[in-house]
């Protein structure tokens, strides 16, 4: 992992391979290296550039990583705002002008891509979406997560990850690799409490994106695992019909977190879709 200074904190950062830059932003509560078996397959056509979120994995939450009461929370718009100083600061050391670059959203990662699309559209060669939405959360699900970011302690984290890996993979993800469902289980009990809880808040806060789907140029590729049961095939298919120019991909074997339960398919289809569709 790379180091970088990122406004008030450090970056933890994997970049690996050679190539236009492929930044990946991970989903919630998970670290960079939910990316790292796609990164092997990817590194020979990419420099693949997967931070730790602020506040995940080795990334420090800082203090703009906390709302003006002191309570952690870290807005999409202020994650999407260190990824561009992130890879400002990266193609700065390669001497790449302008740094366009592929962003890569999951999830969570999703949310925080549709922000950077609305401030930083000049930067996207492309765009991936992967098993996200573009839609604010309900008043329930914006409550719920208040709740767990007020409640959450080291102790409970555990018992969170039981409870939200059922909905993260597909059944047969489930019955029959087990040394997926431990590698999720344990980069989820990694997590700070504060980092969890400066997400929860920041996704209860986020606002409806679906205008920004209509406005993204860049080559779009929109993917998501055929089991996904919170970002289910039928609502991205509507995500992609909102975009101008979206490519639409189902990842088979997999459910929320293709990288993941598939990542042989994820990488393929990034690939296959770069090759037809982006231009710098
Ligand atoms: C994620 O994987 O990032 C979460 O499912 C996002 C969410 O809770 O909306």
């Amino acid at each position: 992992m790379k180091k970088y200074l990122v406004d008030d904190t450090e970056y933890a950062v994997r970049v690996e391979g050679t190539g236009p830059i492929l930044l990946f932003a991970h989903g919630f509560p998970f670290d960079s290296h939910l990316f790292d078996a796609a990164i092997e397959r990817l590194k020979d056509d990419f420099c693949c550039v997967a931070p730790d979120l602020r506040g995940f994995g080795r990334t420090k939450l800082g203090a703009n990583g906390h709302n003006p009461h002191g309570a952690p929370r870290v807005k999409m718009g202020r994650y999407a705002d260190d990824l561009a100083i992130l890879v400002s600061e990266i193609a700065c050391q390669r001497h790449d002008k302008p740094a366009k670059i592929i962003l890569c959203g999951l999830s969570m990662g999703g949310y925080v891509a549709l922000a950077f699309a609305r401030r930083r559209p000049e930067r996207l060669a492309g765009f991936v979406f992967c098993d996200s939405n573009a839609t604010a959360d309900t008043p329930e699900k914006a409550q719920e997560r208040v709740a767990l970011a007020d409640s959450i302690t080291s102790l409970q984290i555990p018992d969170l990850a039981d409870r939200m890996i059922p909905g993260l993979l597909a059944p047969e993800t489930l019955r029959k690799r087990p040394d997926v469902v431990s590698e999720l289980r344990e980069m989820i009990s990694r997590q700070s409490p504060e980092a969890i809880a400066a997400g929860a808040r920041g996704m209860a806060k986020r606002s409806d994106s679906t205008e920004t789907l209509g406005q993204i140029e860049a080559p779009a590729l929109v993917l998501g695992g055929e089991s996904d049961a919170l970002s289910p095939p039928a609502l991205l298919d509507s995500v992609a019909a909102a975009m101008p120019n979206a490519t639409r991909v189902t990842i088979p074997n997999s459910g929320h977190l293709p990288p993941l339960e598939n990542p042989d398919a994820f990488a393929n289809a990034i690939l296959e879709w770069r090759n037809a569709n982006v231009k710098y």
